[in-house]
């Protein structure tokens, strides 16, 4: 079997060219992985290893490490399955790529963690524009062993199905808090400002750029703000938010979203790169190399 990345299909359709997914959970091929295989794993392992220490945050490296993930080969689901099942009772499952928002939702609330089986190519070392292995194993599976955020995870799933039966633009509003949280969060350990998010996790340049450039905006959390604020998909975060903890993060999102949409629903939503007056401002971005457009 051959464990290079297969794109996912598009169809046309009345709506153009839509994506094909496929919402089966398949086994890990792990013995088809080649060599390249692993030795794309350990690159970008070993590369995030040195960059890491002194950015990450400590619940993130800690749980890291507690996993026994190392840059040697591709980690087995099984083998991390025991450790994350025992320590918080998350478990992953292997899927071919995106899901339908529903699934995807439906796999959180049941403390089920979908991760994509194939692993990057070596020509594809700095940029993919969609979740491989990589991003979903190292960047997001180590948090679901720390007790507050695995809840919170779930919480989020269980919320997903709830915005879904709501509609369209209570959606968009969850899916930016996920974006700027579970993706691009930023956290205020005892040692300063450091990551949680994944999608910058699992990226080198994002690593450095989100800490020590002084282009985007490092803004406090605050949670109807961010469920109004669009965002990058194509280039690093305009503004990237901080949270003071995970408590922080699980209180804050605790009560019913109902009334919020709602809200949100009669508000303009907030440019990516924008600074409000009633925001907790840790850096104002000089928006050095920022687009114009394209905020999604
Ligand atoms: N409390 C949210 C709701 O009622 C659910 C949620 C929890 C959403 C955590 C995101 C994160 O919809
Ligand atoms: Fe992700």
């Amino acid at each position: 079997m051959n464990a290079q990345p297969q794109r996912i299909e598009h169809q046309l359709t009345d709506k153009g060219y839509v994506p094909v997914y496929t919402t089966a959970v398949v086994e890990q091929p792990w013995s088809a992985y080649s060599a390249t295989d692993h030795q794309v794993w350990a690159q970008l392992f070993a590369r995030q290893q040195q960059i890491l220490p002194g950015r990450a945050s400590s619940a993130f490296l800690d749980a890291q490490r507690a996993m026994h993930m190392n840059a040697h080969e591709i980690p087995k689901f099984d083998d991390l399955n025991r450790t994350l099942r025992a320590t918080t009772g998350w478990e992953l499952v292997g899927v071919q790529g995106l899901l339908p928002e529903l699934d995807f939702f439906d796999h959180l609330a049941n403390r089920r963690f979908p991760v994509t089986w194939w692993i990057r190519t070596p020509e594809q070392m700095d940029y993919l524009s969609e979740p491989d292995l990589f991003h979903d194993l190292f960047g997001h599976v180590p948090l679901l062993m720390n007790p507050v955020f695995a809840d919170y995870m779930q919480a989020y799933g269980r919320g997903g199905v709830k915005a879904h039966g709501i509609g369209a633009d209570a959606l968009a509003n969850l899916t930016r808090l996920y974006w700027y949280t579970a993706e691009f969060g930023l956290i205020r350990d005892p040692d300063g400002l450091r990551i949680y998010g994944s999608g910058i996790l699992s990226s080198k340049g994002e690593s450095i750029h989100c800490l020590e450039s002084n282009a985007p905006n490092r803004i406090g959390f605050d949670l109807e703000r961010i469920m109004r604020t669009r965002y990058r998909i194509d280039t690093y975060q305009k503004t990237y938010f901080v949270i003071d903890s995970f408590e922080q993060l699980f209180d804050a999102t605790l009560p019913d979203f109902t009334p919020i949409y709602a809200r949100l629903a009669e508000q303009e939503s907030i440019p990516a790169g924008n600074v409000l007056d009633t925001d907790r401002v840790f850096n104002r971005g000089t928006g050095e190399g920022w687009l114009t457009d394209g905020d999604v």
